[in-house]
């Protein structure tokens, strides 16, 4: 019953079910050449149809939490603008850049083609002010996913929005489909600290302050805190909207609602929980799993799940995101549209967040997913996670990014990496490019692209280094990323 190594991330190609959206026939009715000329790499077939987005990143004000502010986002939205495309299709999307820096576009979770990663001075040089590029690239897996820049912390400032890919051979067992996005988002509100990039220099440059940082002590403390404790910044938002006009997700009595979470955020993890509701877990990281039911889900930064919600209990309830290690939370509403009751009040914490919080240890992947073949890796790489004490920065096998060397790699091979943290935070680890295994005791762990590594702990990730390329692999809190805690992993 083994899958073999090819066969891991090999995806079904699909068949020609109409899409909605912009869509095209690519000019030559063929699959797209592949942008850096190899041909190996297993890509789902090509259905032919392209979708056409232009993302114009440029400085937007924005209503947010009650205040007027500058940022900069995709389009002049916060998130920007939704990318839905069916397994197989081509995305083509313009990048035309109106920022002030450089940027590019990652696409998150979706192991592409190398060349069209969007990671600066990686796989691409970053798109110059004034600049245009052009992503153009297949489609290779259904899921729940998301795009951001991979510049500094420009993700930070408001530059992400959802990627969602369906697949029209799924039979749909939901009659809603709601995307939330959450953030903490910090750039640019009045009186508050301002541009991200300048709070961070300021805490590489002042070495270790945390005791004076807000909610930074502890374990699972989450890393919200650049500012001092007495401002209400950073605003945490779902779908751009704070607490005070909660994102509110209309339903019917009797329907099934399938809620995909994305946790944009720079450096906040969430715990989610929907009073007056189980929520039923289908997919993490855009893959499905055996479905489980649980009052709460903790969520870290690049993570996804993805669940089901029976509409079965009218009223008006508080679907909370609860920072983690601290009291902050944000919300939105979940409202029966025939319901006339008061919404909850802004800060009200259902029991709901108490209890059956979602573990790695509760999830196995679905029958059918591609996993990794069993039995021993071809190599093993222990992966030591440190940093925080004496100054901010933070390591991986004790070199910042700066100095370490490429992770080299040969294609196709079994790949064990063995997480082990030594620092006093968590760290969500993303590897682009590729699928993991995540071995939580169950022998049929789940398939994610993010894994969060906590305190102290140790974590281990089996995959199959099949997409050839130069990858990062990185902590997806955007400041430790960005103080040190990026690897290139090279795969030929
Ligand atoms: Cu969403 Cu390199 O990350
Ligand atoms: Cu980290």
């Amino acid at each position: 019953t083994g899958v073999t190594r090819r066969q891991f991330l090999k995806y079904v190609g699909v068949g020609s079910g109409m899409v909605a959206g912009m869509i095209a026939l690519d000019a030559c009715g063929v699959q797209p050449t592949q942008a850096d000329g190899r041909s190996t790499f297993p890509h789902a077939s090509s259905t032919g149809k392209v979708h056409v987005y232009t993302l114009n990143p440029a400085p937007t004000q924005l209503l947010v939490g009650g205040h007027l502010v500058s940022t900069w986002a995709y389009n002049g939205g916060l998130p920007g603008p939704e990318i839905r495309v069916n397994v197989g299709d081509t995305l083509r999307a313009t990048v035309n850049n109106h920022v002030s820096e450089g940027t590019t576009i990652h696409w998150h979770g979706v192991p592409i083609v190398n060349a069209m990663d969007g990671v600066d001075g990686v796989t691409q040089p970053a798109i110059n002010p004034g600049h245009t590029f052009t992503y153009h690239f297949v489609v290779p897996s259904a899921g729940t996913y998301f795009y951001h820049s991979h510049v500094g912390l420009q993700l930070d400032r408001g530059l992400y929005g959802p990627f969602i890919v369906e697949d029209p051979k799924e039979t749909k067992n939901y009659d809603q489909d709601v995307v939330l996005l959450l953030d903490d988002w910090l750039d640019g509100v009045p009186g508050g600290p301002g541009n991200p990039s300048a709070a961070l220099k300021q805490l590489i440059a002042g070495g270790d302050n945390m005791s004076g940082m807000n909610g930074m002590g502890g374990m699972g403390g989450s890393m919200a805190m650049q500012v001092p404790p007495d401002l209400l910044y950073p605003l945490y938002l779902i779908n751009g909207k704070a607490s005070d006009h909660p994102f509110t997700i209309n339903v019917r009595k009797g329907h099934r609602i399938r809620v995909r979470f994305i946790n944009a955020s720079a450096a906040t993890i969430y715990h989610l929980a929907l009073n007056g509701h189980r929520m039923t877990v289908t997919h993490t990281d855009g893959q499905p799993v055996e479905p489980v039911d649980v009052d709460t889900i903790r969520i870290g930064m690049g993570e996804r799940y993805d669940v089901l919600v029976t509409a079965n209990n009218p009223g008006v309830w508080q679907l909370a995101a609860q920072v983690e290690g601290a009291k902050n939370m944000t919300r939105a509403l979940f409202r029966y549209q025939e319901s006339t009751a008061t919404p909850p009040p802004a800060d009200f914490l259902p029991p709901e967040l108490q209890r059956n919080m979602l573990t790695y240890a509760m999830l196995q992947a679905a029958p059918g997913t591609s996993t990794p073949p069993t039995g021993q890796p071809d190599q093993t790489l222990p992966i030591q996670l440190s940093g925080g004490m004496g100054q901010y920065v933070w390591k991986i096998n004790d070199q910042v990014f700066s100095q370490a060397d490429q992770i080299a790699l040969q294609k196709d091979r079994l790949v064990q990496f063995q997480f082990s943290n030594q620092s006093m935070m968590p760290h969500p680890m993303h590897l682009h490019g590729h699928f993991f295994q995540v071995e939580n005791g169950t022998g049929r762990g789940p398939i994610k692209d993010t894994v969060l590594v906590d305190p102290m702990q140790k974590v281990n990730i089996t995959w199959v280094s099949d997409n050839p390329g130069v990858w990062a692999f990185h902590c997806h809190n955007a400041y430790h990323q960005a103080a040190g805690m990026m690897r290139v992993i090279k795969i030929r």
